[in-house]
């Protein structure tokens, strides 16, 4: 099995979530260990449970520094334990945008309420004032903006005859407990996952100008050029001819440009079987660091080499200038 994904937990209070974060780490082959909880409360109830536990522990309280400054200290903390990934449980501290922009991709909060739906705090009260049948919880993406990030997994909790915010909030952490360690496992997985890959690579082939997929020997391949006459510009491979990659295969240039490519860059890149006698070449999806602009990228160079000129001759124009 793959290493293990590395966590950094921050909390600010009980740490319910970071306990069933931690315990459902320790069960059978959870692809995530919690390596560091920190906290901006030292007398965080979560701390002590840490501490027990044996996972190392920082605090360091934010009053009379500034926000940056504060980040600043956490993220340090964070990287000295070496996480791969952040996840804020009920951490109650609005982040820099520096500090969330570096961790883009690798930091994931939860938030009481189906997003998007109640943003901010009193999430529970409003459900209820609003009649509405259902509270919840949903695990997100952390962008700049607050709890507006992807939504990455939501569970529906109802409102019962005579609930205040206590006991929804009461019901709805039990929901978190079983959400939150499910829904981090998963994401730390999505890049070995073929299903999300595929998805995340149709949703970029797709988006060019007349494109459609076809299965073209029993793989998904993406067409430029219209039904009759379309030309395919790149292929889906799940660990093809016994390679262990999930790739994307697009068209190079040329044979030299494959084969720099794939001397300079063996992480990233591989002559695939029958397709790299072509010049196409293998971009390596299933590995943490996939640089998604450059695979966008490489989509839209083979979508080009392959489009009918009435698609590319504005592109063509641009470029003589
Ligand atoms: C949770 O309800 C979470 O959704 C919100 O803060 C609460 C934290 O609770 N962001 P705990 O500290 O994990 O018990």
């Amino acid at each position: 099995m793959a290493e293990k994904a590395k966590i950094a937990v921050l909390i600010s209070g009980a740490g319910t979530n970071m306990a069933a974060l931690t315990y459902a780490s320790r069960i059978g082959d959870c692809p995530y260990d919690i390596v560091l909880v920190a906290s901006n409360d030292p007398n965080a109830a979560g701390l002590t449970l840490a501490a027990a536990e044996g996972i190392p522990t920082f605090a360091l309280p934010h009053r009379g520094m500034n926000r940056e400054s504060h980040d600043a200290a956490m993220e340090a903390a964070v990287m000295e334990a070496s996480a791969d990934y952040i996840v804020l449980a009920g951490y109650m501290r609005i982040l820099s945008d520096g500090f969330v922009s570096r961790w883009a991709g690798r930091m994931l909060n939860i938030h009481p309420s189906l997003l998007p739906k109640y943003k901010g705090l009193d999430t529970h009260a409003r459900a209820i004032a609003a009649g509405d049948s259902h509270g919840g919880t949903s695990v997100h993406m952390v962008t700049p903006e607050l709890d507006a990030g992807e939504v990455l997994a939501q569970v529906k909790v109802p409102i019962v005859p005579g609930d205040t915010p206590d006991s929804l909030a009461e019901r709805v952490k039990l929901a978190e407990h079983q959400l939150y360690p499910r829904a981090v496992a998963d994401y730390v997985c999505r890049w070995r996952d073929p299903a999300a890959l595929l998805a995340r690579v149709r949703a970029l082939a797709l988006a060019l100008p007349e494109t459609d997929e076809r299965t073209s020997h029993g793989s998904p391949g993406f067409r430029v050029g219209g039904d009759k006459s379309g030309k395919y510009f790149a292929y889906f491979a799940d660990q093809h001819h016994g390679t262990p990659h999930i790739a994307l295969l697009a068209r190079t240039g040329s044979m030299d440009e494959l084969l720099h490519l794939v001397e300079s860059q063996p992480e990233a890149y591989f002559k695939p079987a029958y397709y790299g006698a072509s010049g196409w070449v293998g971009i390596i999806l299933n590995r943490a660091d996939v640089d998604w602009d450059d695979v966008a990228h490489w989509l839209q160079r083979s979508w080009r080499s392959a489009a009918p000129r009435r698609l590319t001759r504005m592109l063509d124009i641009a470029d003589s200038f």
